[in-house]
């Protein structure tokens, strides 16, 4: 290395420790972006700044007016229309991996509610939210900011409150956090039950027995994750959430009135405007696998905002969790014309596999054959 060369390896590692200074010292104050906020600050502190050559790269994507695919259940015990809504499905997640759900039989009042409680969490007192922030993966109830916060290259300007549920109704009420129990149990039991009506419907969709997906524990092991996204001073620089997809292979996530999602669709980012009322359903990286790349798990995002908070609730789906259970390809799926693309996993090390680099790196390449 020249002299030159080494200079810049000094820097480099001093600025490096530097961030990782900073980086400790947000993550013990337990408060997250919000406590942040909290202190008056107008400008972003350095840890949230996005690298020069990412905000470049980003204006280089088009952006469009096409509209995600809205999807109405309402007719779906009338067989007509019960043929008609599994092809719209069909087509939103092979063309879009995305799409809209009403009257998917979830009340507004319990959207509403999660939504509440899930403002009212992460609002209040920080002396008793503070209980919940963790790091550790093993707890079924958790509270943090930024999963990937010390592998990323910038952090991200949200919040998360985290209920993991392995297997069917095991947790005890009082595991939740107080303000957000009765609001959570309600919206967790409605959105499990429309998980496991999507399941049947997406089988249908890929030409399989309705009962395929849910034989196999795609709708088993679930993990709620309830996002606070604080209004933001400097939107331009950082974001809600870096482009990712999901580790799971279903979510279904409620958003608020505020918008900022944006999924990557043909090279452009579209919104997905809110629809009150609605659900948000999108194919994750596990159902394109055992799909054998029929349905598609698409990149998304959610761009910081000076408007806020925005609050969002994602379920995911995340299969069996059995170490023992392997899922890969669909039989029934694969022929000579289309072999199987992908090789065998568990849901584990799948998941270890997410949680070992920064949430932006797709991990469906590293499964491939
Ligand atoms: C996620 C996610 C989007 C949102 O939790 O994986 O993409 O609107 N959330 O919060
Ligand atoms: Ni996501």
């Amino acid at each position: 290395m020249d002299t030159s060369a080494v200079k810049e390896t000094a820097i480099q590692s001093a600025h490096d420790e530097d961030r990782l200074e900073e980086l400790k010292a947000f993550d013990d104050t337990k408060a997250g972006v919000k406590g942040l906020l909290d202190t008056g600050i107008t400008t972003l502190p350095k840890i949230f700044i996005r690298p020069l050559d990412e905000l470049e790269e980003d204006s280089s994507y088009g952006h469009s007016q096409v509209q995600v695919p809205v999807i109405d259940l309402s007719g779906i015990a009338n067989d007509d229309q019960h043929k008609t809504i599994v092809d719209e499905i069909r087509r939103a997640s092979e063309e879009w991996g995305f799409f809209q759900l009403v009257n998917h039989g979830v009340p507004a009042s319990v959207l509403d509610g999660m939504i509440d409680g899930t403002r009212k969490f992460h609002e209040q007192d920080a002396e008793l939210k503070k209980e919940y922030y963790t790091r550790d993966r093993m707890r079924k109830v958790r509270y943090d900011s930024n999963i990937d916060l010390y592998q990323s290259k910038a952090a991200n300007w949200r919040d998360t409150l985290t209920i993991s549920l392995i297997s069917s109704n095991e947790f005890e009420p009082d595991e939740l956090p107080e303000v957000c129990r009765s609001e959570a149990i309600d919206y967790i039991s409605y959105v499990t039950k429309l998980g496991e009506n999507l399941f049947q419907l997406l089988s249908e969709a890929l030409g399989l027995k309705q009962d395929s997906l849910n034989t196999m524990g795609c709708a088993m092991a679930r993990t709620f994750v309830c996002h606070y996204y604080p209004a933001c001073p400097q939107p331009e620089l950082t974001m809600g959430v870096n482009r990712h997809t999901d580790p799971a292979f279903l979510t279904i996530l409620l958003q608020d009135q505020i918008g900022g999602l944006q999924i990557l669709h043909n090279n452009h980012w579209i919104d997905v405007p809110p629809m009150p009322g609605s659900l948000v359903v999108n194919i994750a990286d596990l159902l394109q696998i055992v799909s054998n790349d029929k349905y598609k798990s698409v990149e998304h995002r959610v761009i910081a905002n000076h408007n806020g908070p925005r609050i969002s609730a994602a379920c995911f789906f995340v299969g069996n969790p059995d170490p023992t259970y392997a899922y890969g390809p669909i039989k029934e799926l694969i022929s000579e014309e289309s072999p199987a693309l992908y090789k065998e996993f568990t849901v584990r090390e799948y998941i270890r596999n997410f949680f070992a680099r920064t949430i932006d790196k797709s991990r469906l390449r590293n499964m491939k054959l």
